[in-house]
């Protein structure tokens, strides 16, 4: 797909991150970009700032994305592109040993449910909204595309780490529903595509001590430094770009494949 001011995007989770620097590179192509994002006071600064709309989202509601996707097709038009980034993290261990009492405690379920709502469900409610409005559009030449979709997994869909139970079972399933959504909208020219982070410099990361981040570096390959957040814009936009890209996922982690701990 030619990225042109003729084509509307949506980025979730567009306020910060990933999201926004998907937001940027989109609109410096001269794309109109609609924001999705629970956090209005940066939304809406990124989306003036880039010449964009914001809609005060939660992905993980279906009429919440309704009501977001009503407000920003009536302001850019219908979307051809939908880029999902909006998620949270999060660790706990399947089982945990209380370290001063021994008390055994089985994973809370409210917070493993709360991650697969955000992350794997918001994800696919967008998706599948999405794909619903781009076939009420005519199909582009020469090769009938009307849209594209491009999820955020991790690459602890792959690699979960002690800790990620959660994490990696809604990222894991934002890399398995890729490749079936991308089969169902196949004849609607609609591609889907999933894209694998390691580590980028975004606030999700902001918390973290540096020995914790040190430890990281030493699993990154070349180059050795964590990714910022415009390659991963650069490469949504190529993924957008290249039509014979589809049902597919790429890792983008500086050669990174990550142990058990
Ligand atoms: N940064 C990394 O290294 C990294 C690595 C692997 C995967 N990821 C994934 O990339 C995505 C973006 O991460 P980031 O690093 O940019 O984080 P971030 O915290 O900077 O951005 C995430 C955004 O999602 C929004 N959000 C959270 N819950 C939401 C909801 N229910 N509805 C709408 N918006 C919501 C937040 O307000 C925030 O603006 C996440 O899905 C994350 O799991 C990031």
């Amino acid at each position: 797909m030619k990225l042109n001011s003729d084509i509307s995007a949506i980025v979730t989770g567009g306020a910060s991150g990933l999201g926004e620097a998907t937001a940027r590179v989109l609109a410096d192509r001269g794309v109109k970009v609609g924001l999705f994002d629970m956090n209005a006071g940066r939304g809406r600064k990124v989306a003036g700032e880039i010449g964009g709309v914001f809609a005060k989202v939660d992905v993980s509601s279906a009429d919440s994305v309704d009501e977001g996707l009503d407000f920003v097709r009536a302001a850019i038009g219908q979307e051809r592109i939908m880029i999902n980034c909006a998620g949270i993290g999060g660790a706990m261990k399947t089982v945990s040993r209380k370290r001063d009492t021994g008390e055994i405690m089985a994973h809370d379920v409210t917070y493993y449910t709360r991650i697969i709502n955000i992350n794997l469900i918001g994800s696919f409610i967008c998706a599948s909204k999405s794909a619903a409005g781009m076939m009420t559009l005519g199909p582009t030449a020469p090769d009938g595309e009307r849209g594209v979709i491009i999820s955020t997994a991790s690459v602890a869909a792959q690699d979960g780490q002690v800790g990620q139970v959660a994490y990696s079972s809604s990222k894991g399933g934002i890399l398995a529903m890729a490749l079936p959504m991308a089969r169902d909208l196949a004849n609607e020219g609609i591609r889907v595509n999933t894209i694998l982070p390691g580590f980028y410099e975004t606030p999700i990361y902001e918390q973290m001590k540096p020995a914790v981040k040190e430890s990281l570096n030493a699993h990154l390959q070349f180059p050795n430094r964590f990714g910022q957040p415009g390659e991963f814009g650069e490469l949504a936009a190529f993924m957008c770009e290249n039509v014979y890209i589809n049902g597919e996922y790429i890792r983008t982690d500086a050669g990174a494949r990550m142990p058990p701990r």
